[in-house]
């Protein structure tokens, strides 16, 4: 992969960056001059170990946007700036978590948080889902009453959750979904605690998803729930400001004592940044260019491979609303992971993805690819499509 990496004419569909074309320059270099004039002392400082408290005021406000039935209060204590929203996984699963544990994730799920996983000596087991991809509330009721017959359920420590344009699927969990996940966890007596990672809820093409989050649905309401999201993708990846929201004050304190020890407070002057974005509109402003603009690269690569005809050398995909990834199914023969002979097919034709094998727990199927439309410009991801289905023709026998 490295090797493949070193090769200048190599178009790569497997990183998770963001578009750089339009990333916020101007909108950065003003806030920077700003708070040159107004705050720069006080953001060159050390900032507090739970975030900036305007931050997390504003970040309140957010939430309240996408639901105002919450009504959560701008005190904001509950919310948790990091870096990234991967230190808030990481964070969740570091308190919860002793080696040998059990943690539940979607199937398919983000493959950084299962690698962490293993590297804790977590085990990760996928929610069981139908043909669809739909969570399958019978099929995760047998597979409790599998634990609960070998001893292990006392072993399941949490539940994950990519809910919104899901890294890799794109796909978003529906009420029915998210409902029946609780009832069957509440029938088994598993009120363990719960993320919802939300990574993605702000990057919809056109349409808001309408599905409320675990926290503003009434059935989740027993279990402790850590809630969060990033402004890393809706704006800069490099400034790397993430937050979570947990609504369980002992957890939420443990995850901020092992912060102290990470860090001792995200980089105060990313976040002076972000706040001031964020409450002169600035931020939404840049969300309203991104939207459409990755709806417009998804539909260039869809149609480039539909065009070159993938679907008819047996590969299937849903054309997603949001997020940055084309998931794709292959024939069941073909074999994408890292070691392939597909695999080295593509990056010989110049052209990276990421294995979909690595998107599920022990068991999960070799026939799946994730392709990221976030980085290459358009005329790129036609070509890198174009790439990736000369290699699928070649394999079709
Ligand atoms: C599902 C999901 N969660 C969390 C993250 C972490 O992102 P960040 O640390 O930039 O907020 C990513 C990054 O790709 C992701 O795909």
């Amino acid at each position: 992969m490295s090797a493949a990496l070193e090769n200048p004419s190599l178009l790569s569909l497997a990183a998770g960056f963001t578009d750089n074309g339009s990333l916020p320059l101007s909108c950065v270099n003003a806030a920077v001059e700003e708070i040159a004039q107004k705050d720069l002392k006080e953001t060159l400082q050390y900032g507090s170990n739970q975030g900036r408290p305007r931050l997390r005021e504003l970040l309140s406000e957010h939430l309240n946007q996408w639901e105002p039935e919450l009504a959560v209060t701008p005190d904001s204590n509950s919310f948790f700036v990091t870096n990234g929203s991967q230190q808030a996984i990481y964070l969740a699963m570091q308190v919860l978590c002793e080696p040998g544990d059990i943690v539940l994730v979607d199937r398919p799920s983000y493959f950084v948080f299962l690698e962490m996983l293993k590297a804790m000596g977590v085990r990760a087991v996928s929610i069981p889902v139908d043909e669809n991809g739909f969570i399958d509330g019978a099929g995760l009721a047998a597979l409790l009453n599998r634990f609960q017959a070998t001893g292990d359920s006392v072993r399941i420590k949490a539940v994950y959750v990519v809910s919104y344009y899901s890294n890799p699927s794109s796909r978003c969990l529906n009420s029915e979904e998210k409902s029946a996940l609780a009832t069957v966890l509440l029938a088994n007596g598993l009120i363990v605690p719960v993320i919802e990672d939300a990574a993605y809820r702000d990057l919809y093409f056109s349409e808001k998803p309408e599905t409320k989050s675990m926290l503003g649905m009434k059935v989740w309401d027993d279990f402790p729930k850590l809630y969060l999201s990033t402004l890393t993708k809706p704006f800069a990846t490099g400034l790397k400001v993430g937050y979570g929201f947990c609504t369980d004050s002992d957890w939420l304190a443990r995850m901020l004592h092992t912060k102290g020890h990470h860090d001792f407070g995200s980089a105060n002057f990313c976040q002076a940044i972000l706040e001031r974005v964020i409450a002169d509109g600035r931020f939404e402003r840049q969300l309203s260019v991104i939207r459409p603009m990755y709806g417009r690269k998804m539909c260039v690569l869809h149609e480039t491979l539909l065009h070159e005809g993938l679907e008819e050398l047996g590969w299937s995909w849903s054309k997603p609303e949001g997020g940055l990834y084309l998931w794709l199914k292959g024939p069941e023969a073909i074999d994408t992971s890292l070691e392939s002979k597909f695999c080295r097919s593509c990056i010989a034709a110049g052209v990276l993805y990421v294995p979909g094998g690595l998107c599920f727990d022990d068991d999960g199927p070799s026939n799946y690819v994730r392709l990221s439309y976030g980085v290459l410009n358009e005329a790129e991801l036609g070509e890198a499509g174009r790439r990736f289905v000369r290699v699928a023709r070649e394999f079709v026998s």
